[in-house]
C-alpha cells in the first residue's frame, strides 16, 4: 500500500459515509429538534442533487421537505420497462394536475404529470437522457449575462452528474450507439443506450445511408449528447445494470446521515425571519403540514432555504407566501410580501403529437408476465430497458422552410438546435387507429423542441392544498403550429425512402387520403385538436439578469429583493432547452450546488 495515511483514513470515512446514507422521518412529529444550515423545500430532481452535494461537508446539517413518500416504496420506479405505469395518471405519487381547457387546441384538457415521491420527476419519467443543444446554454449565458451558464462552463457538470453503466443486457452490446467520448464515468446518474431487437432499428439506419445521398434532412448521429443534436440516431437512459437511475438512488441514496429527508410533508409557506437593511427581506423560514386542516409547523435554516418544488410548485409556494403579483395574490386574500409579476408567467412547454403510420412490421408487444419474472430474476429482459424504440432522430429546418417563408423569426437558440423531435414509440396493434387492413401502427410522437407561446401558474386558491390553475397555452402563437406541418412532412420525407417501401406505408393520424396524399389543412385540424403537454416545463420561476426589472432569480439562484432564499429546479430555466429536461436539470442542479457551496466557504 502506498496510500499515505490520511488518505486511507479518509477512505474508511466515506465507506462508512455510504453506509449511513440519508436519514428518513415519516412525519413531523418525527423531526428531531437539530438546528439545519439548509432546508430544501421539495425532494425531487434538483432539490436531492443539491442536498446530497451539500451534505458532503459533513459540518453542513440538511433537511429536506418532500411531499411524498420514499422511491424506495414503489416497486414501479425501479423498474424501466414499468415507466408508464408508474408515471400514470392518477397514481398514488402523482400530483393528479389537469391543465386549464386549452384555447388552440379546441378546449383539450388533460393531466399534467408530476410525480410526488422522493426523486421527483426522476423517479418515474421515462428516463431520456437528452443534454440538448450547446446554443441552449449559450443563449441562456447571453441573455442572463452569466458566462458560467453557458454550454462550455456547464459541460463538467453534465459529466460530474453521470456514470455511464451499459450494457443493460448482457447480449444486446450498445457499442455504436454511442460516443463514448462524451460521456462521464466517475459520476452519479447511471446512463446507458438499451434497446430491445426490431426490424425498425436495422432499417432506419439503411434509410438514413439512402436519404442522405440526395439530402441532408436526415444525418446519422451517433450520439446526440455532443451539443449538436440534429440527426437520426440512438436513444439513451438514466438506466444502469437494468435499473432506473433518479436522484434519489443516485444521489439521496448515498448522502451521510447529516441529511435528514422529512417525506409526506408539504411545504405550504415561506416566511420572512428579519428585515435586512437593505431593502430584501431575509426568508429561511418553511411552514410545513401534512394536511389541509392539519397543524403547520415551522423551521428556520441558519444559512439558507432552497425552494426545488418544480415548475408548478415552486411557484406555488412563492404565490401561497405572498411573493408575486400584488394584485392577483390580493384578489385571493393573500397579503403581499413581494410584489413580482414575473412569479409563474413565462411558462413553457413543448407541444408534442402522437403521429400513427401504416406499417407491416412486427409489432413489438411481449409477454408482459414473463418479461416481470425475468426482470425479478436477473434484472434483464425487456423490463431492463425504457418502454420505446430505440431509434431517436432530430430534425432542424432550413431557414427558407415554409414555417418562416413569412419572416418569422427561427425559434431555436441557434444553428445547432433541431426544431423538431422524432421520438418513435412502438409498433402496436391496438385497433381504430386508422391503419390500413391487416397493418399495424408505428405510433412515435413530433414534439415542437422550442415553443413561442408562454403560459402561466396561477392560484385558485389561497390554500396550499389546492392544485394550482396550469396554463401551458399550447400553440398559442402561430408559428408554434406551423412547425408541426412542416414535421409531418418531414416524416412522410422521411418514410418515403425506398428502404421503407414494403414496410411502412400511409399516414394513419392524421389520415392519409387513399392515395395517399395529405392536405395542410388536414394537418393543421389534426394538430389543432391533438397537441399536448411534453411535460417538460419550465420558466415559471425564470433567471434574470443581476438588477432586471423582471425574473425570479438571479444568475446565483437567488429570489430577487431576498436574502437567505434561492430556488434551484427546472423552473428557473428561462427557455425550454431543445430535448428533454432531466439531464438539464441534473447539470443545472450540480452547478447550483458549487454556487451555493462555494458561498460558504
Ligand atoms: C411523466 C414524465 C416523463 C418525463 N420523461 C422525461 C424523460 O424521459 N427525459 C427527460 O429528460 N425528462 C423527462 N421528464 C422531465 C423531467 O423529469 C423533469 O424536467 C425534472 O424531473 C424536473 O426536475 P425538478 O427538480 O425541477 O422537479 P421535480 O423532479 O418535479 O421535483 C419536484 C419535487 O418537489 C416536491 N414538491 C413539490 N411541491 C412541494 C411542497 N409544497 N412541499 C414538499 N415537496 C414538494 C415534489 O413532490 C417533487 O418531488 C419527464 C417528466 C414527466 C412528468
Ligand atoms: C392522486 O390520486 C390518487 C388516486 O386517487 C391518490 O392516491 C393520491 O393521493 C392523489 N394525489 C394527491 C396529491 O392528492
Ligand atoms: C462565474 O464566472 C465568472 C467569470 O468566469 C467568475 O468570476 C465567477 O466567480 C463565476 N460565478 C460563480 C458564482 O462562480
Ligand atoms: C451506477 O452508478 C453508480 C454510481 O452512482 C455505480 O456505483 C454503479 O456501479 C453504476 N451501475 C452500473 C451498472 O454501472
Ligand atoms: C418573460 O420573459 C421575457 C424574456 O424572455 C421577459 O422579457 C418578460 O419580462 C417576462 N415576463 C414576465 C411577466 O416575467
Ligand atoms: C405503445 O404506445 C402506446 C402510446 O404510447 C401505448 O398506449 C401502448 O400501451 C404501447 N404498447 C406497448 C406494447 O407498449
Ligand atoms: C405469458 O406467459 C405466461 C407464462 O409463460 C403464460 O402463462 C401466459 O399465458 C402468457 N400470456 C400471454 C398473453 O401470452
Ligand atoms: C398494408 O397496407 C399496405 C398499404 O396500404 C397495403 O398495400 C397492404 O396490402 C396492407 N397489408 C395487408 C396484409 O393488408
Amino acid at each position: 500500500m502506498t496510500f499515505p495515511a490520511r488518505r486511507g483514513a479518509y477512505s474508511l470515512l466515506s465507506l462508512l459515509q455510504v453506509a449511513l446514507c440519508a436519514v428518513h422521518f415519516q412525519s413531523p412529529s418525527d423531526l428531531p429538534s437539530v438546528d439545519y444550515d439548509f432546508i430544501v423545500a421539495g425532494g425531487g430532481l434538483a432539490g436531492s442533487v443539491v442536498a446530497s452535494r451539500l451534505g458532503e461537508n459533513q459540518d453542513f446539517k440538511i433537511l429536506v421537505i418532500e411531499a411524498g413518500p420514499s422511491n424506495e416504496e414503489i416497486f414501479e420506479s425501479q423498474v424501466p420497462g414499468l415507466s408508464l405505469t408508474v408515471s400514470a395518471p392518477g397514481t398514488r405519487v402523482d400530483w393528479n394536475y389537469t391543465i386549464v381547457p386549452q384555447t388552440h387546441v379546441n378546449g383539450f384538457v388533460g393531466p399534467y404529470l408530476r410525480a410526488m415521491m422522493l426523486g421527483g420527476c426522476s423517479s418515474h419519467n421515462e428516463m431520456m437522457y437528452t443534454r440538448c443543444s450547446r446554443d441552449d446554454y449559450d443563449r441562456w449565458a447571453a441573455m442572463t449575462g452569466d458566462i458560467n451558464l453557458s454550454w462550455d462552463k456547464l459541460y463538467p457538470y453534465f459529466i460530474k452528474a453521470e456514470m455511464w453503466s451499459g450494457p443493460n443486457i448482457p447480449s444486446l452490446s450498445e457499442a455504436g450507439h454511442f460516443d463514448p467520448s462524451f460521456h462521464g464515468s466517475n459520476g452519479k446518474v447511471n446512463v446507458s443506450a438499451p434497446y430491445h431487437v426490431h426490424p425498425l432499428n436495422d432499417l432506419m439506419v439503411e434509410a438514413v445511408k439512402e436519404l442522405s445521398q440526395s439530402s441532408d434532412e436526415f444525418p446519422a448521429l451517433l450520439d446526440h449528447n455532443g451539443g449538436r443534436p440534429i440527426g437520426m440516431g440512438w436513444d439513451q437512459d438514466t438506466i444502469g445494470g437494468g435499473f432506473r437511475s433518479s436522484s434519489a438512488t443516485a444521489y439521496m441514496a448515498h448522502t451521510g446521515d447529516n441529511v435528514h429527508v422529512l417525506l409526506n410533508t408539504r411545504v405550504t409557506r415561506i416566511l420572512p425571519s428579519t428585515n435586512h437593511p437593505s431593502n430584501s427581506i431575509d426568508i429561511r423560514t418553511v411552514e410545513f403540514a401534512t394536511s389541509p386542516k392539519g397543524p403547520t409547523s415551522r423551521r428556520t435554516a441558519t444559512k439558507e432555504l432552497i425552494v426545488a418544488g418544480g415548475v408548478v410548485n415552486s411557484p406555488q409556494i412563492l404565490l401561497n407566501s405572498g411573493i408575486g403579483p400584488k394584485d392577483e395574490l390580493k384578489a385571493l386574500g393573500i397579503k403581499s410580501l413581494i410584489d413580482n409579476p414575473s412569479v409563474g408567467k413565462n411558462f413553457s412547454d413543448q407541444p408534442s403529437i402522437l403521429i400513427g403510420i401504416s406499417t407491416n412490421l412486427p409489432t413489438d408487444d411481449f409477454n408482459t408476465t414473463t418479461a416481470l419474472s425475468e426482470w425479478i430474476d436477473s434484472h434483464t429482459g425487456r423490463y431492463a430497458g425504457p418502454p420505446h424504440l430505440a431509434s431517436l432522430g432530430w430534425v432542424r429546418f432550413p431557414g427558407t422552410s415554409s414555417p418562416f417563408k413569412d419572416g418569422t423569426p427561427d425559434p431555436t437558440a441557434g444553428p445547432n438546435s433541431p426544431h423538431i423531435e422524432l421520438f418513435f414509440r412502438n409498433v402496436t396493434s391496438i385497433p381504430d387507429l386508422n391503419t390500413s387492413p391487416g397493418n399495424a401502427t408505428l405510433l412515435m410522437n413530433i414534439v415542437n423542441l422550442n415553443p413561442v407561446a408562454r403560459g402561466s401558474i396561477t392560484l385558485a386558491t389561497s390554500s396550499p392544498f389546492d392544485a394550482p390553475v396550469i396554463d401551458p397555452n399550447l400553440l398559442g402563437v402561430p408559428v408554434d403550429t406551423a412547425i408541426f406541418l412542416e414535421g409531418v412532412r418531414s416524416i412522410q420525407r422521411l418514410f418515403s425512402a425506398q428502404t421503407f417501401k414494403s414496410s411502412v406505408f400511409e399516414l394513419a393520424m392524421p389520415k392519409a387520403d387513399a392515395d395517399g396524399t395529405l392536405a395542410d389543412e388536414v394537418i393543421v385540424d389534426y394538430v389543432e385538436h391533438n397537441a399536448g403537454p411534453n411535460i417538460h416545463g419550465v420558466a415559471t420561476c425564470s433567471m434574470a439578469p443581476h438588477g432586471a426589472d423582471w425574473g425570479v432569480v438571479d444568475p446565483e439562484f437567488k429570489v430577487r429583493e431576498t436574502t437567505g432564499l434561492r430556488i434551484v429546479d427546472g423552473s428557473v430555466m428561462p427557455f425550454v432547452p431543445s430535448g428533454h429536461t432531466q439531464a438539464p436539470t441534473y447539470a443545472l442542479a450540480e452547478w447550483a450546488s458549487e454556487v451555493i457551496k462555494s458561498s460558504w466557504k
